[in-house]
């Protein structure tokens, strides 16, 4: 039996759907743990290209349960939508169950989001206005809707009359429309009907394959430099992507868990607002935006893209603990002569840190670069490490020193064979 947490080491997607969707081959449960439809894991395979916002990646395996667990908030509209998609292609979705404990984010959450960034203006984060941050404040208000409450009307409504008056209050100040109870309420009752089957106490189950001695895979939402606590505050997301969420997540002991895989692109890139040292804001940015077609999965927008950040990673080898790590998008830097590392930064005294500052001082830093020797080669065929380009092995055990844990892995496509392992 093997628990193991695949998780995103820099600032999102990194590839965590691609190497959940391989790993999950031989998986008997997939849990995600926390996030909502701000994720965006792409999934290349024999079904064909899937963009998962809620849904596991490992929902191709007709074998692996796959759970959406309590540290997770589910728009059922997004997830219907989902749920649509694969099965139009002919995934089986009868493994796919929801906790009863995870937030429901309201058709207000999503709203309240949209306003809230457009009234910020300049200081906008950025977000993806899938409504998390207002879900999540509402969740640690203790007036949010939770899954298993969605077959309680009455419970639905008294929640109502509480949270209603305050976001119809907020909504009159953004020049929107109050919203009507009733139609809310007509929206849960639909919902209940399409998903109330797939609720369930996630509890019982999980800890039955714990028992069983079952492998289970703990997938990831966003990267640790968007953490709300450990990330670039307030430019996060409004939970804890870090591994050691998986068990509060999830539902387990925290001991159960064993390996912990940090996805790793082989550069960097962040879609949504705060400060990137990295960030190239030329051609070669451009360049490597075009050869990795860095466009959000959810949102569409251009990401922000830079070279590989050996600070950022070394911050979040420690903070989630990685036991190895899955290189992924090795193939996107085959037509650069030039390779930089950022090695540490000059802070604004001139001395220079491999310690991640806060903020204020990140707003600061100038990245100090390593240069390495380009491979100028395809690498898309090659499975095997050692038929690897002498130049790209060693770019990637540059990266391996700096995260401090082995690679295991390394992706050089986007479709479920385009793996080397080692
Ligand atoms: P996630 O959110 O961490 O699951 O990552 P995304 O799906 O948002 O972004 C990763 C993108 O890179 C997707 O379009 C993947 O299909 C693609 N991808 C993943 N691994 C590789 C790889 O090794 N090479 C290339 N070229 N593309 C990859
Ligand atoms: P996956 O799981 C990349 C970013 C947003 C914004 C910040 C807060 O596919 O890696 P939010 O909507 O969560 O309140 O936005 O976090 N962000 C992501 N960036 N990949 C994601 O998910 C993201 N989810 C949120 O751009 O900067
Ligand atoms: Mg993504």
């Amino acid at each position: 039996m093997t628990v193991t947490a695949v998780v995103g080491a820099q600032w999102g997607d990194e590839g965590k759907g691609r190497v959940v969707d391989y790993l999950a081959q031989h998986a008997d449960m997939v849990i995600r743990y926390q996030g909502g439809d701000n994720a965006g894991h792409t999934v290349v395979n024999e079904y064909g290209t899937f963009r998962l916002h809620h849904i596991p990646s490992g929902i191709f395996n007709p074998n692996t349960v796959n759970i959406v667990g309590t540290g997770c908030v589910v728009n059922p509209d997004t997830l219907l939508e989902e749920l649509a998609d694969l099965e139009r292609a002919g995934v089986d979705t009868n493994n796919l169950y929801l906790s009863s404990r995870a937030h429901v984010t309201m058709p207000y959450h999503r709203l309240l989001d949209g306003l809230r960034e457009a009234a910020r203006g300049g200081k906008a984060i950025g977000t993806t206005k899938r409504g998390i941050g207002p879900v999540y404040s509402h969740k640690a208000a203790r007036v949010g809707i939770r899954l298993g409450e969605l077959r309680y009307p009455d419970r639905v409504r008294d929640r109502l009359r509480i949270v209603l008056p305050r976001v119809n209050h907020e909504l009159e100040m953004y020049g929107h429309a109050p919203l009507r109870e009733e139609d809310i309420l007509a929206k849960v009752a639909a919902w209940q009907d399409a998903i109330g089957h797939r609720i369930v106490d996630t509890v019982p189950m999980i800890r039955a394959a714990l028992e069983q001695g079952r492998d289970i895979l703990l997938e990831g939402q966003l990267g640790a430099m968007r953490d709300l606590d450990w990330g670039i505050y307030p430019y996060v997301t409004s939970s804890n992507p870090l591994a050691s969420y998986a068990a509060v997540g999830a539902g387990f002991p925290a001991r159960y868990l064993e390996r912990i895989v940090g996805v790793v692109k082989a550069y960097s890139t962040a879609v949504g607002a705060g400060p990137f040292p990295v960030e190239l804001k030329d051609e070669t940015g451009d360049k490597l935006r075009e050869a990795g077609q860095e466009y959000g999965a959810t949102t569409g927008r251009p990401r922000r893209c830079g070279w590989f950040d050996g600070v950022a990673i070394r911050y979040s080898a420690w903070l989630h603990g990685f036991t190895e790590i899955a290189v992924t998008k090795l193939d996107v830097l085959d037509s650069f002569p030039e390779i930089r590392i950022c090695v540490g930064y000059r802070l604004p005294d001139g001395t220079i840190t491999q310690e991640m500052p806060d903020v204020p001082t990140l707003e600061q830093v100038e990245p100090v670069y390593e240069s390495w020797e380009g491979w100028m080669t395809p690498t898309g065929n090659i499975r095997r490490w050692q038929d690897l380009p002498h130049n790209a092995q060693r770019y990637l055990e540059r990266i391996e020193e700096l995260a401090g844990a082995p690679i295991r892995f390394v992706s050089v496509g986007p479709e479920r064979d385009q793996i080397i392992l080692r």
